[in-house]
């Protein structure tokens, strides 16, 4: 086969996460090939216009055109392009590990910086077995096994890819790493534990936690793991009351609480961050994303006070680190876009418009039959669609693929998974974008997007973007 070009330039790329074949056929179509953005809008190289409904992966959650970031890297790249945080150290890193004790929940008392949200995973999961493997008491030495929800995302390294308990994931570069186990998610809408709902289901999925602790031995569990919100499952959040009951549970067995807020953190949920209401807090906390607004790679693992004082001394040091840790440029990017997200508000923002967004989406299910929940909060928003709502049963993922391509075609560009469609635009739109939202919304839910669907299986041609 020929190979394809862009302006005359080889296509070598292999992108992440995508079906190499479709894509490269249908390769210069809709939004496959983006040249520029402008504010909350993203153009192609025909200079058509989508609306960045997803933040590009959830990250890109400040806008484009941000000048006070592009100086804060230009001045950065200047000074001090790069320099190592192996037992060195520059300002930039020094200051934003501060800023993020400082803004977080006051329970953190370290930072390790990374350079994207899997780095930040698998730095808390090493930083858990090499906490407990140096423990004072020796019975808690041998705690290795890691707990997390069926179907969580935390990211693309083997431990990270791992906690997802994913078959895909098995069946492709199995086995995975060994000593890591899940249990179902706290997914109300079609929960996998029983039928009559919260609060009468008495938080079967919170005592999930403990009865897989006891079956396994409390002496062999690590960590437990979660992101507050499950993006990439759903946008599932548990009751308020599942983070008390699973923080109690790990303080109880002695395991180590992780939060990932790597898409919930920075103000996603409306919240600057979720875990920071917690009781008990989490022991360590994974960010990334848009912790930098999105604008460079940045990542950051949180600590206690209580685990690192467990790593001092010649034996205990963290054995763990990449070259980029701390980067200068991305440092002072994150420094930057931290300040523009306080200083703006952007939570608050994401609270009240994602309401008003929320809220005219959940009026489109009067008028489309197959919306069987809209959920979330902020601006991170699923709509869950379903053949029949009575019995919840799902679009195959081709016909879910279908309705992502009607509303790409129609300028918006949002995510899609088995179960639905979800939302995360930037965290500065006002109403009248989040009304283009509904408009598109409203048009490709239509019932005759369903009747129509061979017809949108045929637009599969025009659009090869097998991950939005
Ligand atoms: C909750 C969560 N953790 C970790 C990751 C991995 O982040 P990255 O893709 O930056 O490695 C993601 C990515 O979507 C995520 O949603």
């Amino acid at each position: 086969m020929a190979m394809k070009t862009y302006k005359g330039i080889p296509y070598h790329l292999w992108n992440p996460y995508t079906q190499m074949d479709r894509f490269i056929s249908f390769l210069g179509m809709g939004p496959t090939i983006l040249t520029r953005g402008e504010g909350h809008y993203v153009y192609n190289d025909r200079d058509q216009r989508y609306i960045n409904g997803n933040s590009c992966t959830w990250n890109f959650s400040i806008g484009y055109g941000r000048e006070e970031i592009i100086e804060a890297a230009s001045r950065q790249m200047r000074e001090l392009p790069f320099s190592s945080c192996w037992g060195l150290v520059h300002p930039r890193a020094i200051e934003l590990a501060a800023r993020l004790v400082q803004i977080t929940s006051g329970n953190f008392a370290h930072v390790y910086l990374g350079s994207n949200g899997s780095e930040a995973v698998e730095t808390a999961l090493k930083l858990a077995r090499q906490y407990h493997r140096q423990s004072p008491d020796a019975k808690d030495r041998g705690r290795f096994k890691v707990i997390s929800l069926r179907g969580s995302y935390h990211g693309y390294a083997y431990g990270a890819a791992t906690l997802s308990g994913s078959e895909d994931y098995e069946a492709k570069f199995g086995p995975m790493v060994p000593g890591f186990l899940q249990i179902e998610p706290p997914y109300c809408y079609r929960c996998p534990y029983r039928k009559d709902g919260y609060p009468d289901c008495g938080l079967a999925c919170a005592q999930a936690l403990e009865k897989t602790i006891l079956a396994e031995g409390p002496e062999s569990v690590a960590a437990f793991i979660m992101e507050p919100v499950m993006g990439e499952f759903g946008v599932v959040a548990p009751p308020e009351e599942y983070y008390r009951r699973v923080g109690e549970t790990c303080r109880q067995y002695g395991l180590l609480f992780i939060a990932d807020e790597v898409t919930t953190g920075f103000g996603r949920t409306g919240k600057l961050f979720v875990s920071q209401y917690w009781d008990p807090q989490p022991d360590v906390l994974c960010l990334g994303k848009a912790i930098s607004g999105g604008y460079l790679p940045l990542a950051a693992t949180l600590a206690t006070e209580a685990i690192y004082q467990r790593f001092q001394g010649k034996q205990n040091y963290f054995m763990h680190g990449s070259t980029n840790s701390g980067h200068p440029v991305c440092a002072a990017v994150g420094l930057a876009a931290i300040d523009i997200i306080l200083r703006e508000k952007l939570p608050e923002n994401a609270a009240r418009v994602g309401t008003y967004l929320k809220s005219r989406l959940s009026d489109l299910m009067t008028s489309h039959p197959i919306i069987g929940e809209v959920r979330g909060s902020g601006l991170m928003i699923a709509i869950d669609l379903t053949r029949d709502r009575k019995t919840k049963e799902r679009f195959t993922g081709d016909e879910i693929y279908n309705f992502l391509l009607d509303a790409i075609g129609r300028g918006l560009l949002l995510s899609y998974s088995d179960w639905g469609l979800s939302l995360f635009p930037p965290l500065n739109i006002d109403e009248g974008i989040a009304d283009q939202i509904v408009g598109i919304m409203d048009k490709t839910l239509r019932t005759g997007a369903i009747a129509e669907l061979d017809r949108k299986a045929r637009l599969l041609k025009e659009f090869a973007i097998s991950k939005l």
